[in-house]
């Protein structure tokens, strides 16, 4: 005779469903199995002596012994679930741990952001002193025709001067009319022509922006590089005038040390026309390699407006007059920062980059 007999099969069942519970890992279910519900269990013992039981009573007890099977074999299969799914969890926090000391979740990466060029920071340094001294700041196209950059600053085809000025054409409509602008002198004649058509006279403003010469690029020069032009048109404008936002400029952005100077220059768009220099930052004036032993370094040129320009957009000359200044920013970056040679900043080494962070 079996141990259990068919009026214990609840309290069996019921028992067996505690010892499921208790199971902890999926090595001892895989154990118990055989003898909960397999071939030693208690239940196969029972189902087995069915043999020696009248038909009905077998039936019966056939059923129920099918019954207690199932729940069995569903709480059995449902612990399973729940052990592997504990089990894989407790796997990925060993594996976790396996890094040592390292909480993964709080690891910083070495991720650093970008900053502004020297360039333009030196331009919005620059812009900074005009703004102090009343200007506006005002922008133009970089791509112009040859009425902006050449014809309306007094400069008509095969004009001489134009060799001042070694120009990028673009291939665009009658060969030799669209171009990349070579100075930003062509924003003036712009901002002229808007101011006129809108009545907005005076003018005072400085006009940023990037300019191109085909100009092979040494320690002082690049092909692509940067001016800021500054232009007064206002009633009782005198040289004097020019002379002083000049100077005033120069203390204010390279400090007291450092002097202008205006000498006689030739500008068709201005006159009288004058080159702008500053004492050399590099040796503070002795003379060095970088201001080829002079003490002073050429920072732009700069002019009273020709009454030509005047009329070519429309302004009376005999009411209105002014100056206007255009001088590099890269020069000017070049000698706040002492940058030996210019082609340093477009050639991207990090190490010189890292500098202006
Ligand atoms: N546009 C001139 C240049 O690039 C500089 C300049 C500007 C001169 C304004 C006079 C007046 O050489």
């Amino acid at each position: 005779m079996p141990d259990l007999s068919l009026n214990d099969l609840d309290d069996h069942v019921r028992s067996v469903l505690e010892e499921i519970a208790r199971l902890s890992t999926i090595d001892e279910l895989v154990e118990r199995e055989p003898t909960l519900l397999g071939k030693r269990s208690e239940l196969q013992q029972l189902q087995r002596s069915l043999g020696s039981l009248e038909l009905d009573e077998r039936k019966t007890a056939g059923a129920a012994i099918q019954e207690a099977r199932r729940t069995l074999e569903d709480a059995l299969a449902k612990k399973r679930a729940v052990l592997a799914k504990d089990e894989r969890a407790k796997a990925l926090e060993r594996d976790r741990l396996d890094l040592g000391d390292v909480v993964v979740t709080n690891v910083v990466l070495p991720l650093s952001t970008g900053h502004e060029g020297a360039i333009t920071l030196t331009q919005r340094a620059l812009e900074d002193v005009f703004v102090g001294m009343g200007f506006t700041v005002s922008e133009g196209p970089e791509v112009e025709s040859d009425w902006y950059n050449f014809e309306a600053l007094n400069i008509p085809p095969a004009h001489p001067a134009r060799g001042l000025w070694d120009t990028f054409y673009v291939d665009l409509g009658s060969p030799e009319t669209v171009l990349l602008r070579t100075h930003t002198s062509p924003t003036q004649v712009r901002l002229m022509e808007s101011a006129v058509s809108q009545n907005a006279l005076p003018i005072h403003s400085v006009m940023p922006g990037r300019c191109y010469r085909r100009d092979t690029p040494d320690a002082r020069h690049l092909s692509t590089f940067h001016q800021i032009e500054g232009l007064v048109v206002d009633r009782g404008i005198t040289f004097g005038d020019l002379a002083g936002i000049i100077e005033t400029f120069t203390k204010a952005y390279f400090g007291p040390a450092i002097e202008s100077r205006l000498r006689p220059g030739y500008f068709p768009f201005t006159e009288p026309s004058a080159e702008f220099e500053i004492t050399c930052t590099i040796c503070g004036g002795k003379g060095c390699r970088t201001c080829s032993q002079t003490g002073w370094i050429e920072l732009g040129g700069c002019g009273m407006l020709d009454p030509a320009v005047l009329l070519a957009v429309g302004i009376d000359p005999d009411e209105w007059g002014g100056f206007a200044f255009g001088f590099g920013i890269d020069r000017c970056a070049q000698m706040r920062h002492e940058i030996g040679d210019l082609r340093a900043l477009i050639e991207n080494d990090a190490r010189f980059l890292r500098q202006f962070s």
